[in-house]
């Protein structure tokens, strides 16, 4: 019988080099799309989904982002005082229930399947989600829980995919088809970051996952992978060796890379102009610059 997934490991340990000097002193985890902090948008998409435990895995220099999810009380009092009930209930949805969010510490970049590896202990031996705060997918219906949903029809793993350019497969890890059934494909193998030319296919790996707790057990050999670290991709991949499934899930949805600048600045175009209070306003300023541009050209 498949058991509902309520935990979820969130990899926050990374140092954010690419978006210095802001990292400098802010995690790259709070910088913001609009107003809103990356990880908020995926404590959001992760409660969408029912997940009820919220494991951080972070490192140093990461405090910023423990102290986001605590009450604030001076601030909710100020907020009372001035009567802004709707600033109020923005805060409310930062705020987490004690025991239901735990930190780990990384002590040393040694990859993703390493950081995830390091939630052993608190997700124990039942199925869990990872989700990676860089990879922001705007969707009707949140990414997760699309995936929840095909699980509960799968179970095994379940992954999140995407077709990309074959010439930027190797930034990826790649799915190797065994079957396409449209939304879902069963997969044969996994590929991270291939060299040029050796991608099994255009389908990428994006960031949320459904696992089986054997991946942790995979994690536990701490085979060193693609560019010297350890990959989740590679544990995952073993357990189609050991003849346990493994999906890959086409979501319904647009995927931003806020690990770059360039797919930062694109999240922050679209969920500025998604905003009831500041769409117009932006839109037409948007508008305006790029008309301003193309006559200068
Ligand atoms: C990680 C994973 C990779 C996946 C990607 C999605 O890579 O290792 O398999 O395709 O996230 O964003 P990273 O972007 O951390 O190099």
């Amino acid at each position: 019988m498949k058991r509902k997934v309520t935990k979820a490991v969130f990899p926050v340990a990374g140092l954010g080099t690419r978006f210095l000097p802001a990292t400098k002193s802010i995690p790259k985890e709070i910088m913001t799309l609009v107003d809103r902090p990356l990880i908020q948008y995926a404590i959001d998409e992760a409660r969408a989904a029912g997940i009820e435990e919220f494991v951080f895995v972070t490192s140093r220099g990461k405090s910023a982002l423990e102290d986001y999810f605590d009450d604030a009380p001076e601030l909710e009092a100020a907020l009372r005082e001035k009567n802004k009930t709707d600033l109020l209930a923005v805060l409310a949805g930062t705020y987490m229930e004690s025991g239901a969010i735990a930190y780990v510490r990384q002590n040393r970049a040694q990859g993703l399947g390493h950081a995830v590896w390091c939630a052993r202990q608190l997700v124990g031996n039942e199925p869990f989600a990872v989700i990676l705060t860089d990879d922001v997918i705007a969707a009707d219906k949140p990414c997760l829980q699309q995936m929840m949903e095909a699980y509960e029809e799968t179970g095994g793993n379940v992954v999140a995919a995407m077709e990309v350019p074959p010439a930027k497969a190797s930034s990826y890890g790649v799915l190797d088809i065994a079957e396409d059934m449209g939304s879902l494909v069963r997969v044969r193998g996994m590929v991270e970051k291939p060299k040029a030319g050796e991608a099994p296919s255009n389908l990428a790996v994006i960031g949320r996952y459904i696992l089986s707790p054997n991946v942790m057990t995979h994690l536990n050999a701490r085979k060193v992978g693609a560019g010297g670290e350890i990959q989740l991709t590679d544990a995952i991949a073993q357990e189609i060796v050991q003849g346990n499934p493994v999906y890959g899930f086409r979501f319904r949805g647009q995927r931003f890379d806020c690990g770059s600048k360039a797919g930062f600045l694109q999240a922050t175009v679209a969920f500025g102009l998604a905003r009831e209070d500041l769409g117009e306003e932006f839109g037409q300023y948007l508008r305006e610059t790029v008309a301003l541009r193309a006559a200068a050209q």
